[in-house]
């Protein structure tokens, strides 16, 4: 135990002292993301992979956030899946704006990710792909999960998953309404904490039509 601890603050205080500037930075800030992600994952953070995703209820207006699992960055594009039928997927299916926003947050790094961009569904055979690669559990749990419709229990969870289990054996295909999104970047926003609360903020504006990237730095 001792031994992780020493380790982790060792390479927490590495981290800590990079400073971050507009010269210091990858010029493709998903590159720039990649990096954040592999040093969260070398310094031991709880869930690196983890990323807060917004999204809004466009009749209401009220947006709403949760915790997915970045599954791979693919042509620059995040993804994540999940229940098409979720508040997440309906408020993405419904909206008449395809924008969204995602956060990284490292606290042990004194690091935060903010990603604006725009969110599509990835293809059915995409969605199979990553689906197959689950293991069956996760498979089944997808069929039993109707995710955030209101249950009258947990045993209904547990005897749907049963259920399914019985129905399927050894071959579950891909529920209809499970699979994939895709978020395009517009923006990035790395942010660094440093002493004095001088913090780093460093900017990313994708420039049309050649999609190169604008990069500034603004205040703390
Ligand atoms: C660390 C962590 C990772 C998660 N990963 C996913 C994920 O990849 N996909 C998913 O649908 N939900 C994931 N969840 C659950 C979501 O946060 C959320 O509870 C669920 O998707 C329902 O959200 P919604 O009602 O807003 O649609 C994760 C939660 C945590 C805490």
């Amino acid at each position: 135990m001792g031994i992780v601890s020493n380790y982790v603050n060792e390479v927490r205080h590495e981290f800590l002292s990079q400073e971050l500037s507009k010269k210091s930075v990858d010029p493709n800030p998903v590159k720039q993301l990649e990096k954040w992600i592999e040093e969260a994952v070398d310094s031991q953070v709880l869930e690196p992979n983890a990323m807060i995703v917004s999204t809004v209820d466009d009749k209401l207006q009220i947006p709403s956030s949760r915790v997915v699992y970045l599954r791979g960055i693919e042509n620059n594009n995040l993804r994540f899946y999940t229940n098409y039928h979720s508040r997440k997927g309906a408020e993405i299916e419904e909206a008449t704006s395809s924008n969204i926003s995602v956060l990284f947050f490292y606290a042990e790094l004194e690091r935060q990710v903010r990603v604006e961009g725009t969110i599509s569904r990835l293809s059915e055979e995409e969605s199979d792909a990553y689906f197959n690669s689950r293991p069956i559990e996760s498979k089944l749990g997808a069929w039993a999960s109707e995710q955030s419709q209101e249950i009258e229990s947990r045993q209904v969870l547990i005897d749907r998953l049963e259920m399914y289990k019985q129905k399927f054996g050894d071959e579950v295909p891909r529920p209809p309404h499970w699979g994939g999104y895709e978020i395009k970047p517009g923006n990035f926003e790395f942010w660094q904490g440093r002493p004095a609360r001088l913090h780093d903020r460093i900017v990313y504006t994708k420039v049309e039509p050649d999609n190169s990237w604008e990069i500034k730095r603004i205040a703390p």
